[in-house]
């Protein structure tokens, strides 16, 4: 049985004040049953966020590292420092670090290894653009991603691992995919998964969908067989519409 996860992406929003009102809120308005809840701030919130989340049981993610642990490389984060502020997961290849900062499946493949090299929790990012989907290319360019991140990944770290099939043309558009789409798409993650390492591995890996989840379509994508979670980026910014997706979930797994 995959345990659900819901993890928030705030992108570049909110400020140490907002932060803490955030959690607090939050901690408040929640109805936690038997599921996971990740916070991903801005990187300077990160130590805020997790000390907060670290009361209440909610986990903490990093929006993206670099893969080296120090050096000269001005401007990056490394996953040894993550590990420091005790985040737990880390955010790798969302589109818009592919789209509007030239990151390479490649470079996404030596981030996922970095990763697990330090005991943090890698959630990838795979999706389409419109146009390839209305190419018919999504199965083919999600499979490619898959396989390129996971390349010489042990089993064992595979299987802990979270993958979120994020449809970029979804993406603060309003316009989610429906349920059976992503649930399809989810299939063929596992599919490729199965096929590079086994259908036990593609059982236990959890997979998110993302993309205009909100509280009003969250369960549309929770009720799928492939789907685990969901990584939320707008809806994710106000403390009572990120409880009400994640108790409407845990009400959900309860009954
Ligand atoms: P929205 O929920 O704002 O569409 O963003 C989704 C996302 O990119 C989460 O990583």
């Amino acid at each position: 049985m995959r345990t659900p996860i819901i993890a928030a992406n705030w992108k570049m929003h909110k400020t140490t004040g907002e932060a803490q009102d955030f959690m607090h809120e939050l901690a408040g308005l929640l109805n936690k049953g038997n599921l996971e809840v990740v916070i991903c701030p801005p990187f300077p919130l990160l130590g805020l966020v997790a000390e907060a989340g670290s009361k209440y049981g909610i986990f903490t993610g990093a929006q993206n590292m670099y893969w080296e642990t120090e050096g000269a490389y001005t401007g990056e984060v490394s996953p040894l420092l993550l590990k420091d502020l005790n985040v737990t997961f880390v955010i790798i290849g969302h589109s818009e670090r592919r789209h509007l900062f030239g990151e390479t499946d490649q470079q996404v493949a030596r981030k996922i290894k970095a990763a697990f090299a330090h005991n943090l929790t890698p959630i990838l990012c795979v999706g389409e653009t419109l146009q390839q989907r209305q190419a018919g290319e999504t199965m083919a360019v999600v499979s490619e991603q898959v396989n390129v991140a996971l390349t010489g990944l042990d089993p064992s770290q595979v299987r802990r691992m979270i993958i979120a099939y994020e449809p970029v043309w979804a993406i603060g558009s309003g316009l989610a995919a429906t349920g059976k789409d992503a649930n399809e798409v989810a299939a063929q993650i596992r599919k490729t998964v199965a096929e590079m390492f086994s259908l036990k591995v593609a059982r236990d890996i959890r997979i998110q969908y993302g993309g205009s989840v909100k509280p009003e379509n969250i369960m549309e994508f929770m009720q799928e067989a492939e789907i685990d979670g969901a990584l939320v980026g707008g809806a994710s910014l106000a403390a009572d519409k990120f409880a009400a997706m994640i108790n409407r979930v845990a009400g959900e797994a309860v009954s």
